[in-house]
């Protein structure tokens, strides 16, 4: 057998064939590159040697801004230190004490978590355990997961199934078998300019009373919202639906999980978003803010009802026959405690809920601006809804998002949306910068 490979194409350092990159125009990106190299605090720096205000905290991540030298430390001294341990059956400190870090900064109750690597995994593994926690109750035909139109739980099978963005789910087969949806509360007309909570939509939760009513309440394992929408565009639980969820799923024995993979870890000012609405699910899911985007890393919070559950049986065996290799690595973990001795000893969560009556008053600032038909904002979350050109949905905003970018700025789009999340470190001065790049750029475009 020959050794000699078929050659490579020649891949020159700025060849940028090779990366076939996520959610994104590749063809589009690779003629017009937008290439950061490098980010401090609030700002990145561009290939070209440009300062970009950060308005997005990465992806809804870097909660604590960028390169923070408590969280670099860390990382390089664990990854010289124990770079990686087996997850299964053996152990290091480190991810015990993040556990216990987290637990005791979650609501009550919540006294365990299962690592992960991301968002989605986070949600796979929260469905997985609701499943399989029904079925160590002996209660195992609960086997429907209810999630909810322009629902986002990540890429993977569980979370598209659950999901409810047509584009995530149309091309990929059939799914999960025995999902259903929750109608979206996103109501333009009676919620427009809505500060925080909107009015309108509560009853939109009784819709989980029809559909226990059609499938069962004892063939439902779960139902996951994310408590504040991200990805579909901002969309924030009106007044009293959070509530009424909470109550229908107690009443069918039905767990309730929320995605908190963007509200996690101060975004609305609050630990989580179930501090925030004062509504406690079961299971929480997390990721991002959690090592402030530093090292992938994700975490589901579980209830020690549901945890407790599953420790019975034989105590040699496995109780629950999930986890990844890289569920609770050493260098995630100490990304994880530095992140979490950061926000503390900052009080950015704190800081966060204090700069978001400035942050709300800047964005609804922005009514009557040119082409803006809708400003929604929730902690440091804002959105910009904007018309869309007749025919061609989308290109406003991302020729917003463009010419933003270009006058150093990094907002997101999604949809005609205009949306921003941006590090809780952010000043007044930032809000101000943000929001009159926002104006300038709207004014000027078609
Ligand atoms: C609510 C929610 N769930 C899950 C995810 C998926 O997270 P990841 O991209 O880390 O898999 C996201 C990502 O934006 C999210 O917003």
């Amino acid at each position: 057998m020959s050794l000699d490979h078929p050659a490579k194409p020649p891949v020159a350092p700025n060849d940028l064939r090779a990366f076939w990159m996520p959610f994104t125009a590749n063809r589009q990106f690779k003629q017009n590159p937008r290439m950061l190299v490098a980010a401090q605090d609030m700002h990145y720096t561009t290939a070209d040697g440009r300062q970009v205000l950060d308005g997005t905290a990465g992806l809804w991540c870097c909660n604590a801004g960028h390169c923070r030298p408590k969280i670099v430390e860390a990382i390089q001294r664990s990854a010289a230190e124990l770079d990686y341990a087996p997850a299964f059956q053996m152990g290091h400190p480190m991810a015990f004490e993040l556990a216990n870090r987290l637990v005791e900064m979650a609501p009550d109750g919540f006294n365990h978590v299962f690592f992960t690597n991301s968002g989605s995994e986070s949600v796979d593994t929260a469905l997985k355990i609701a499943l399989a926690y029904h079925r160590a109750r002996g209660d195992g035909a609960r086997t429907r997961l209810i999630g909810r139109e322009k629902g986002y739980h990540g890429v993977g099978f569980g979370g598209i199934s659950v999901g409810g963005l047509v584009n995530n789910r149309r091309v990929f087969g059939t799914l999960l078998n025995g999902t259903d949806h929750l109608p979206h509360t996103y109501l333009p007309e009676a919620n427009r300019w809505s500060k925080g909570q909107p009015e309108h939509g509560a009853n939109l939760a009784d819709e989980l009373e029809r559909m226990v009513a059609l499938h069962g309440a004892d063939t439902i394992a779960a139902v996951i919202v994310e408590p504040v929408a991200g990805s579909a565009g901002v969309i924030l639980p009106p007044k009293g639906y959070l509530e009424k969820l909470r109550a229908i799923t107690k009443k069918y024995g039905i767990l309730l999980i929320f995605d908190e993979v963007i509200t996690g870890f101060g975004r609305l000012g609050a630990p989580f978003a179930a501090d925030y609405f004062g509504v406690m699910p079961d299971l929480m899911t997390t990721a991002k803010g959690l090592t402030s985007g530093t090292v992938p890393m994700g975490a589901v919070f579980a209830t020690s009802e549901v945890h407790d559950t599953f420790m019975t049986g034989p105590e040699h065996m496995i109780e629950l026959f999930h986890g990844y290799t890289y569920s609770g690595s050493p260098i995630a973990c100490a990304a994880g405690l530095a992140t979490q001795e950061l926000y503390k000893e900052e009080g950015l969560f704190a800081r966060a809920a204090e700069i978001a009556p400035y942050w709300e008053e800047a964005l609804h600032s922005l009514k009557g601006t040119r082409h803006v038909i809708d400003i929604r904002n929730m902690g440091l979350i804002g959105a910009i809804e904007l018309e869309p050109i007749p025919g061609e949905p989308t290109k406003r905003a991302f020729s917003a998002f463009l010419k933003a970018y270009e006058k150093g700025i990094l907002v997101r789009t999604t949809g005609d949306i205009i949306a921003m999340s941006p590090p809780l470190i952010i000043e007044k001065a930032h809000v101000d910068q943000l929001i009159g790049t926002i104006r300038d750029v709207l004014e000027a475009l078609d």
